[in-house]
């Protein structure tokens, strides 16, 4: 079935006045979309059939087959600096979580991979990719991309190892329903966001932490640091133990797993 505002609204819990719904049918990104349109004073969900130029972290591409999977951005402007957004990104994975949480499949394997990608049973469920844009330094703008993978059951064309929730439960599933379900907890997540910032988190971070106890590097432009991860601060940033028994935070970068094997 076709994405349909009807369908989307019959789910909704979070306050409609406050949000702002736009369904496509082709774009070529749904980050994209936001940038040369004025700007709103709601919350908006910007959704898409299929995206031409579908976009990934650090320059990859995002791919999805159309109709198929959930690609969607979320425009929120707020009056605090973009360097005060620290942790955002990894509270929306949690926010997915929240979401996916309410399906009625056993996720108890889903985890949550710093700083924003979520894995079951050690293949990529979704991708989140966010652009933040300020206005004196006062107000920000972030665009906050999230590729899930609902009913894709075959890809030749994504290299690393990925799931969908089609896969994981066995049943093709109602990705209007999901859609709802993704408006709402990123909603709630994003006012509490900006209430507490990520520190009101990071508790929560701990049940679905994917890299915490594992040997990772972790890329930082020309930069790597090897490990031991274990955990992240209130700030969101990944700790992790070197060698030398030193704890490093890193505020951003790309972490992969050592393969002993
Ligand atoms: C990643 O894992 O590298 C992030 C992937 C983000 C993909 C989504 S799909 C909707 C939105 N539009 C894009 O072009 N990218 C994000």
């Amino acid at each position: 079935m076709m994405l349909s505002e009807s369908e989307i609204k019959k789910h909704l819990s979070c306050p409609e006045d406050f949000i702002a719904l736009h369904l496509l049918e082709s774009t070529s990104s749904t980050n994209d979309y936001f940038k040369n349109k004025p700007k709103i004073n709601k919350v908006e969900f910007c959704f898409t059939e299929e995206q031409t130029n579908g976009r990934g972290r650090l320059g990859r591409t995002w791919y999805s087959p159309a109709s198929t999977n959930i690609m969607m951005s979320c425009r929120w402007i707020l009056p605090v600096n973009v360097n005060n957004l620290n942790g955002l990104s990894s509270c929306i994975s949690l926010a997915l979580v929240d979401a996916l949480k309410k399906l009625n499949i056993n996720i108890s394997e889903l985890r949550c991979k710093w700083p924003n990608d979520l894995y079951y049973q050690d293949k990529k469920l979704a991708g989140i990719l966010i652009e933040l844009y300020t206005e004196n330094g006062k107000i920000s703008e972030a665009i906050i991309g999230i590729g899930l993978n609902v009913n894709m059951d075959s890809s030749p064309l994504i290299e690393k190892p990925w799931t969908s929730l089609q896969n994981i439960s066995g049943f093709s599933q109602d990705r209007n329903y999901i859609a709802a379900l993704l408006i709402n907890s990123l909603y709630r997540y994003l006012q509490r966001f900006a209430e507490k910032g990520f520190l009101d988190f990071q508790q929560e971070w701990q049940l679905y932490d994917y890299l915490k106890g594992k040997a990772v590097t972790v890329s930082i432009g020309q930069k790597i640091i090897s490990g031991m991860a274990c955990g992240v601060d209130l700030s969101g940033h990944l700790l992790v133990e070197t060698d030398f028994g030193k704890i490093i935070a890193c505020f951003s970068g790309e972490a992969s797993l050592i393969d002993y094997g």
